[in-house]
């Protein structure tokens, strides 16, 4: 059996099957790294997921390795560069997970609007005597900017289109295939946008697109809903439209320093908090570990990488 050496712990059907392919060295048991990583010079293969990623020093202490499989569509925590320059493949999970974090952010998009967490905790702690709760606002005609428009973000459009919602977005490009409004600028996007949900690739092209300036423009109506990556964000900025009032509310499945969530952020009731999981559902999760493997098995069988980032 080949062998790999894998970076942390994966949901059990795909730690079985990925134990039934190869010798899975386990990096996150180890206690000393840098003895581990120097006693696994000679592997080939590395398997990881979005969070844990690979940077440069761990790719560098791996002097054989031929390619990283990715349990994730975002690969921003993978070292591309040193990748690239030290001729490492790098592949993803895409497609798979596409539907289920639409659907996500579509549940948060609904949850903040309608304020349902908020409205949990309020009933639930026994505090409804049967007086109207604050309302919350509607999505029918209103208009969703997408941040982003991969798959994801037109899988979030598809669906929103079916709640009545008109769609724009931002992107490096317009897209030939939609007629909707297309915004080169976030702020610009923001500012016709009553909901504003971030789905573009983390990393350093869009580090903080999502600043303080388009947070003004989102306006003390506008709700952002974030899941893509902490980084597109900056949740100071964040923080502080917040406090002031100056958006309605956020809804959110990723942040900066995962997993540390700010305290402020915790104790706003306009806030809803996700321990990053737009793609947690068992079906989703089985998908992404299948295609990381099947990714490594055609590696290690001399075939086409099937879904390939560089
Ligand atoms: C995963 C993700 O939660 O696909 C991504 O980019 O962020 C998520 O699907 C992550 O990869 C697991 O660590």
């Amino acid at each position: 059996m080949n062998e790999i050496l894998q970076i942390c712990e994966f949901p059990e059907v795909t730690q079985t099957r990925l134990e039934e392919n190869f010798i899975c060295h386990k990096y996150w048991l180890a206690d000393n790294k840098a003895e581990f990583l120097a006693s696994h010079k000679a592997v080939k293969g590395l398997a990881t997921s979005g969070f844990d990623g690979a940077d440069a020093k761990l790719l560098a202490a791996l002097p054989a390795l031929d390619i990283v499989s990715c349990f994730g569509v975002g690969v921003d925590a993978v070292d591309l560069d040193y990748a690239k320059t030290n001729g490492i493949k790098v592949t993803n999970t895409p497609d798979v997970l596409t539907d289920c974090v639409a659907d996500l952010a579509l549940a948060l998009m609904l949850a903040a609007a309608r304020k349902v967490v908020e409205t949990d905790r309020y009933v639930r702690a026994g505090n409804w005597k049967g007086e109207i709760y604050p309302l919350g606002t509607s999505l029918y005609g209103k208009t969703l900017g997408v941040i982003g428009f991969g798959r994801i973000g037109q899988a979030v459009a598809a669906r929103a289109r079916a709640f009545g919602l008109k769609i724009a977005y931002q992107g490096p490009n317009r897209k030939p295939n939609f007629d909707d409004p297309y915004f080169e600028d976030a702020a610009d996007l923001a500012d016709i946008s009553d909901f504003l949900v971030v789905c573009c690739p983390g990393g350093p092209a869009t580090l903080n697109l999502v600043n303080a300036s388009v947070l003004e423009a989102l306006g003390s109506r506008g709700y952002l809903i974030n899941v893509a990556r902490g980084s597109v964000v900056d949740e100071a900025a964040l923080i502080d439209a917040l406090e002031q009032n100056q958006i309605a509310g956020a809804a959110l499945d990723v942040f900066a320093e995962e997993p540390k969530i700010p305290d402020t952020l915790r104790q706003m009731d306009n806030v809803i908090l996700q321990p990053h999981h737009g793609s947690g559902t068992l079906e989703t999760r089985k998908a992404m570990g299948d295609l990381m493997i099947d990714n490594l098995i055609a590696y290690f069988h001399g075939h086409d990488l099937l879904t390939r980032v560089v």
